[in-house]
């Protein structure tokens, strides 16, 4: 376990910008978030000291494990959980709307490898040990386009130190967005932190989606109906910082 730095204090341990609530819930939904939420959620108290969550403790094996940020109605995330049930899977999501179609959406599926988090990702970030996580994923962020909120984004340089510190060496750090500007600020700011690799070779390497990408999310599918081309940034922790 770390010791604790002064930015995980209790104000800076929880910030979540955009909205929590959206429409009212009912049904399926309703009951995903009042049966099977309590069940496959983190608790505050898992949360409580820097770097003192341990997947593998958690899961009780020590399968590799994936956590995605900001799942949104959770469609890659079952779409790997399908593809890959050798792994275990931490999501979080802030959004209730997205928990409980993600919920929903998973009900008859085995749990024994999924935990949610329905809040804040950095927060939870702070919270899990160092190099335990096989790979990170954080596809189509909010942009946040105005200057003044760039500091509010998910990718930026102090998420990034967190990010780093919890995967594995090697471990894969994926990102994915259709806004070009964020596109060349994610890039930019991992290449900054100086401890990823980035996998592109050429422009078509990024341009492209990958082998084995798992699933088009919602988000990805009314971008590229619109015309907008996904950026697929790929990642992986190296064991130097430059
Ligand atoms: C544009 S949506 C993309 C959703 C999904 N990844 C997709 O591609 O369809 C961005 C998501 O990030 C979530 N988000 C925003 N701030 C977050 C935070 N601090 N921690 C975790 N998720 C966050 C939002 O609630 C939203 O669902």
């Amino acid at each position: 376990m770390g010791k604790v730095p002064p930015a995980f204090s209790e104000s800076a341990r929880r910030r979540v910008f955009g909205r929590r609530l959206g429409r009212p819930l009912h049904g399926q939904r309703q009951d995903a978030i009042e049966n099977l939420l309590p069940v496959l959620t983190l608790r505050e108290e898992d949360l409580k000291q820097y770097g003192s969550l341990v997947p593998s403790v958690l899961f009780k094996n020590d399968k590799d494990c994936v956590l995605e940020i900001g799942f949104g109605n959770g469609e890659h995330l079952k779409a790997m959980m399908e593809a890959r049930p050798d792994r275990t899977y931490i999501g979080a999501e802030p959004f209730i709307n997205g928990m409980s179609a993600f919920l929903k959406s998973i009900k008859d599926m085995n749990h024994d490898n999924i935990r949610v988090w329905m809040d804040d990702a950095v927060m939870l970030c702070r919270s899990i040990k160092s190099e335990s996580l096989s790979a990170i994923y954080i596809l189509n962020p909010d942009p946040w386009p105005k200057k003044k909120h760039h500091k509010r984004r998910i990718v930026r340089a102090e998420t990034l130190i967190e990010y780093h510190r919890i995967l594995k060496p090697g471990g894969d750090f994926i990102m994915a967005t259709d806004v070009d500007d964020l596109a060349e600020w994610m890039v930019t700011e991992t290449m900054n932190h100086g401890g990823f690799e980035w996998q592109a070779k050429n422009a078509k390497d990024w341009q492209t989606m990958p082998e084995g990408w798992h699933i088009t999310t919602r988000y990805a599918a009314k971008g590229e109906k619109a015309g907008r081309r996904q950026s697929y940034l790929l990642f992986k922790k190296s064991s130097l910082l430059t």
